[in-house]
């Protein structure tokens, strides 16, 4: 079983591979569309404080719960606690694999779009030319299941490769790739005509449009984003060694995670006024924006696909931690072969993501509580079961573990004694009582 472990070689190695799982679409994807349709500036200032607050805490509690037991998430649970508690180690398994199965149908987009900034067939200024030429490939019903084929198919090559040279080595230098070509381009949407609109709806918040509704996409969005309450970083807090600092990595990753976000935010906002475009359009938004961009700049085909590929590479260190979630519940509970399941997983997501990618298209009659396939697991993941993992995650570590997690976040980080109190009262008081009201009245519930 646990015996011999794989684990990170250095701690900038685990602070890379760690931020590779949260950097992804919802960084670049996810937050600038989630942004604009929550009204700008209230949504991100609400956003960063539940990201440095709630957030940070669970990713802390997540990794002392995975360093720890050096166990996959439910086996983590049945060895610190038994009872009922490993079922919120079965929870988050089974919403790490249907957020990839749909994860993997957009980041299959994100592969077309190389190819299509290549061909040039994308890059046209006129908005309405680029939305129709975005809507009529993601509802094909063949194209972009093809494209999701090759994604799965490369997440699977690099879960066959192991932990540390595969996923550790490819962060190492994609992390500040991307993170070099995203300044490049806030650069060209800050200077675009017209920008200064979208930068103040960005930056500038409104406090007056604030709902329930809002409050629950960004603690969702918060949790998406952090790679939070699916066990994605207890998984990767197991390939810890014993006593490898755990603060000071968190911190690292919460701190890069949010910086992508807002780097992403300032390439797309302003853009999206710039071009008259409205900032509530949903999904497209940075599939339509961008390829506008990129038809205006010099050598934009070759930042085009540069952006395109970069983004690919980012949901593939992140679908690579998706995967990594149910096939060590596997290999730590069943004692399967590594590769085997990585294959028979792989196969599986890809029967959920064909129809997840056809509920665009074809198949788009067929709902689930008013939703396409693909909104729904969208929904269902982010605003229902990851929540709610976080919630359990953070009572289990307040009021189970108590004082053992304080002794686990202490051992191996040199952290202010003041820090740990803080992060002890949000785990236990702030956390779950935030993440109860917000469900409560996000859902609808009373
Ligand atoms: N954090 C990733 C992103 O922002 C998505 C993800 C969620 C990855 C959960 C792993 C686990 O794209």
């Amino acid at each position: 079983m646990a015996h011999n472990r794989e684990h990170w070689t250095s701690r900038m190695g685990f602070i890379l591979a760690a931020a590779g799982s949260a950097v992804g679409l919802g960084n670049i994807w996810r937050f600038p569309y989630i942004t604009g349709e929550n009204g700008g500036g209230a949504f991100l200032l609400i956003y960063l404080a539940m990201v440095f607050s709630i957030g940070l805490s669970l990713l802390v509690a997540e990794l002392i719960i995975g360093r720890s037991t050096q166990l996959d998430p439910a086996g983590a649970f049945k060895k610190l606690a038994g009872g009922a508690w490993p079922l919120v180690g079965y929870m988050g398994i089974l919403t790490a694999f249907l957020i990839l199965s749909f994860y993997c149908v957009i980041a299959g987009w994100t592969l077309a779009y190389t190819v299509k900034s290549v061909t040039g067939s994308i890059l046209v200024s006129d908005l309405d030319q680029v939305g129709s030429t975005f809507n009529a490939f993601i509802t094909d019903p063949l194209e972009p299941v093809y494209y999701t084929a090759v994604f799965i198919a490369l997440t699977v090559f690099v879960a066959l490769g192991g932990v540390a040279s595969g996923i550790e080595r490819a962060a190492r230098f994609l992390m500040p790739a991307l993170f070099l070509i995203l300044l490049v381009l806030v650069f060209r949407s800050l200077t675009l005509e017209g920008a200064g609109e979208g930068l103040a709806f960005f930056l500038k918040p409104d406090f007056s449009k604030v709902t329930w509704d809002t409050l629950l996409a960004a603690l969702g969005q918060a949790f998406f984003s952090l790679s939070l309450g699916m066990g994605a970083m207890i998984t990767y807090g197991s390939y810890l060694n014993r006593h490898d600092d755990i603060a000071t990595s968190a911190v690292a990753v919460t701190l890069l995670d949010a910086a992508v976000a807002v780097l992403a935010g300032l390439v797309i906002l302003p853009a999206v006024f710039a071009f008259g475009a409205t900032p509530s359009a949903g999904p497209g938004l940075t599939f339509i924006t961008l390829p506008s961009i990129f038809a205006q700049m010099p050598l934009g085909a070759l930042f085009s696909a540069l952006f395109f590929f970069l983004l690919a590479i980012a949901a593939l260190t992140s679908a690579v931690a998706l995967l990594e979630v149910v096939i060590v519940y596997f290999v730590d509970e069943g004692e399967a072969n590594r590769r085997k399941v990585a294959l028979i997983i792989g196969v599986i997501t890809f029967a959920l993501a064909v129809p997840a990618s056809l509920s665009l298209g074809i198949w788009s009659g067929y709902t689930i509580g008013g939703k396409g396939l693909l909104d729904a697991l969208d929904f269902f993941t982010n605003n229902i079961t990851m929540p709610l993992g976080g919630l359990l995650v953070a009572i289990f570590v307040g009021w189970t573990l108590r004082r053992t997690a304080v002794a686990e976040l202490v051992d191996g980080s040199a952290i202010a004694p003041v820090l740990v109190s803080a992060w002890h009262f949000i785990i236990r008081y702030v956390a779950p009582l935030a993440i109860v009201l917000i469900l409560v009245n996000g859902l609808g519930l009373i």
